[in-house]
């Protein structure tokens, strides 16, 4: 499905039945990373799966994406698909910083808050001038560069030695990426706020799943996120990186499958 805002548009689609769940990828994927839980979640989730703005088959807007305009597209998207909230919003990395700058804006809109592969921290000194250094090198060589750098650190190195045919398509994902989209992202993300004061004023339940072996965003950014966060609960998934819900979906959607099942309770 297609929404049409700021002379573009943004792709995403609707699977399932259930508690309304919104899915926010990570930088520079695509909604195609959420493809085993749109499978697998299907008996239990309404689910909205998006592309960011000049990510996958969305359009190539002019960055730079900052965190809060990219929440108002997820509102946007929501509001299109006709999904009522309350909503569970599930972020994964840039989608985790999403979730939260989300969460500033309309907290009314959660019903829950599943923040994977993510961290509360704004950008270090060294991070802000990585990200310099890769809009530099995406301006001159494209995605495909961007895309090969990171492929050997977005999985586990279990993942690696073992499914290289995910890894492939992960790759695949990330050299789609559109160049302003790659700028767009980097340029948002450095200028991001720190998002420790947001998390421990989330007054909804909140998931956080990590990979033991994330390479990109460690462990103990997502136990940092567990001990300010009020109402949460953090899941380690073994023999998982970066990309987690790929790598390991069947431990990564029966974590979700028992959150949602108490907040169906709650
Ligand atoms: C992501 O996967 O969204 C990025 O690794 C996040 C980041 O670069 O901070």
């Amino acid at each position: 499905m297609q929404i049409h805002i700021d002379h573009g548009y943004l792709e995403y689609e609707r699977a399932g039945q259930g508690v309304p769940l919104l899915f926010i990828h990570g930088y520079p994927l695509s909604r195609r990373i959420w493809d085993a839980q749109l499978d697998g979640l299907a008996g239990q989730a309404l689910m909205v799966a998006m592309d960011l703005r000049g990510h996958g088959d969305s359009f190539p807007f002019e960055g730079p994406y900052m965190m809060d305009l990219l929440a108002e597209d997820c509102q946007k998207v929501l509001e299109h698909a006709h999904i009522r909230p309350p909503v569970v919003v599930c972020g994964l990395s840039m989608g985790g910083y999403i979730t939260m700058a989300l969460y500033r804006k309309y907290p009314q809109l959660f019903k829950g808050m599943i923040l994977t592969s993510t961290r509360a921290g704004a950008d270090t000194p060294e991070g802000k001038a990585s990200r310099q250094a890769s809009i530099v090198d995406v301006i001159e060589f494209g995605a495909g560069y961007i895309a090969s750098g990171m492929s050997q650190k977005i999985v586990s190195p279990y993942t690696l030695s073992t499914q290289p045919t995910l890894v492939k398509t992960i790759n695949g994902i990330m050299a789609k990426t559109s160049v302003q989209g790659i700028v767009g992202a980097l340029q948002g993300m450095m200028e991001r706020p720190d998002s420790t004061a947001t998390l421990k004023e989330v007054n909804c339940p909140v998931l956080i799943l990590h990979g033991v072996d994330d390479q990109l965003i460690p462990i103990k950014e997502a136990e940092k996120m567990r001990r300010v966060t009020p109402h949460s609960r953090l899941v380690r998934i073994q023999q998982a990186g970066h990309l987690l819900n790929m790598e390991q979906p069947e431990h990564f959607n029966q974590a979700i499958s028992k959150y949602l099942s108490t907040l169906d309770q709650a």
